[in-house]
């Protein structure tokens, strides 16, 4: 009798996929010897320099930038759907308060589907999924931003249909306009994160719409893989732990004592780079900018402080959630919705991966390499 345990010894299988290449994609590819991010060829560097989310997302969804009309077309679409059917936002009143945003917004994106019009919102059509991804795009930060007002008591703020997505949402969320700096920073963050390649969240996507389900149920998916610590949640749990150490003078003997513990240090390490993630060089700017003009340097030297040192112990570098989390703390942002705001820009890779699954769509279905017993005789209930 075979008991598995043979092939544990000469695994074929790769620890967590790491190393295996799961689909082609045009979208994104991630260089991580080198640290170099791009998204249809353009580097992160100079989207982040001169372009817009929205004109990102063009890019992600089209292959190329858009013209002027293009892009005034794109924007006008957005605008015209920013506003979160009524039904969604009565459902989500009757929510626990205390519940997670993350939940909240995978609760509320499933139910969108039942209040969509389009009677092409489960088609696989590039058409239609392409609506579905619009009024996603939309509709997510009108979605985080009222779970705020409703769980502490404000009113909800109605969308501002002459803004870009990212200065609509601060204003919803807060009720009252960001200041262009600020405005164009959160801006820039969301086009850090719009996509990473077949990161958790993303190949959960290609997954789902590989069966061929609908947008609005690869999205919803897409939100739970993303809520895990290992994933987006790293942000807030970066921030968690710079408030848990409270300043620069603690830092080292807390990081001593958490490394003995075995314990891993949010917002550093990363399963692809193995040098300094592109997306960490903008934020730590970010990070030090507001925490100057607010005059509360305490978080990004912190930030500083461990970078450094984990950069000499373990030779191990920040990524993209390290200093995001001190950024949209000096932004006022509440802790929970730093995983959400990841999502009103992930929002944009997930859909422009969906629509290239769709686009030339394979069941994907991998195997697993058997580990348990063969060959075990029956046993009747009563008899074990
Ligand atoms: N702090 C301390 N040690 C870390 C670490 C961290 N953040 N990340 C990895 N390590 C160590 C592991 O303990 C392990 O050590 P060991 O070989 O002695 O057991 C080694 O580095 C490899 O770790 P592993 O988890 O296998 O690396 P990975 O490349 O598969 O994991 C992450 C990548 C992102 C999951 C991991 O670095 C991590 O958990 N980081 C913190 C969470 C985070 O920021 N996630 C957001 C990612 S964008």
């Amino acid at each position: 009798m075979e008991t598995g345990k043979e092939s544990t010894a000469a695994s074929a299988a790769s620890e967590g996929l790491r190393g295996v290449v799961a689909a082609q994609s045009s979208i994104g590819d991630v260089n991580g010897e080198k640290g170099i991010l791009i998204y249809q060829g353009y580097d992160i560097h100079d989207l982040a320099e001169h372009s817009s989310f929205e004109e990102v997302v063009y890019l992600l969804w089209n292959g190329k930038l858009p013209k002027k009309a293009e892009l005034e077309a794109l924007n006008s679409q957005f605008r015209s759907n920013y506003a979160v059917p009524a039904e969604v936002i009565s459902m989500m009143r009757t929510f626990p308060k205390e519940a997670d945003p993350m939940d909240v917004l995978r609760t509320a994106v499933s139910a969108l589907d039942f209040f969509d019009n389009n009677t092409g919102s489960h088609s696989t059509e590039r058409e239609d999924a392409l609506k579905t991804s619009i009024k996603l795009t939309a509709q997510i930060p009108t979605i985080v931003a009222a779970w705020e007002r409703i769980r502490t008591g404000k009113e909800v703020i109605a969308p501002k249909s002459d803004t870009n997505i990212a200065t609509n949402f601060l204003y919803m969320m807060r009720g009252e306009m960001p200041d262009a700096e600020e405005a164009h920073m959160f801006d820039v963050c969301l086009i850090l994160h719009a996509d990473h390649e077949l990161n958790a969240s993303t190949f959960t996507t290609r997954v789902i719409s590989g069966t061929l389900a609908d947008v609005y149920g690869a999205v919803t998916g897409g939100i739970a893989a993303l809520s895990g610590p290992l994933h987006g949640g790293a942000n807030t749990a970066v921030m968690k732990m710079l408030l848990e150490i409270g300043s620069v003078d603690k830092v080292e003997s807390w990081l001593d004592s958490a490394l003995a513990a075995k314990r891993k240090i949010m917002g550093i390490g990363h399963a692809v780079y193995k040098t300094e993630d592109p997306r960490a060089t903008w934020l730590r700017k970010y990070s030090r900018t507001l925490g100057e003009k607010k005059k509360e340097l305490k978080w990004f030297e912190m930030s500083q402080k461990i970078e450094k040192l984990m950069h000499e112990k373990k030779g191990m570098f920040p990524n993209v959630d390290f200093y995001s989390a001190s950024t949209y703390y000096m932004m006022g942002i509440p802790l929970d919705l730093y995983t959400p705001i990841f999502a009103v820009s992930r929002i944009s890779g997930w859909t422009g991966h969906i629509l290239e699954q769709y686009a030339d769509n394979k069941l994907i279905r991998p195997r697993a390499e058997y580990i348990g017993p063969r060959d075990l005789p029956f046993v009747p209930i009563d008899q074990r």
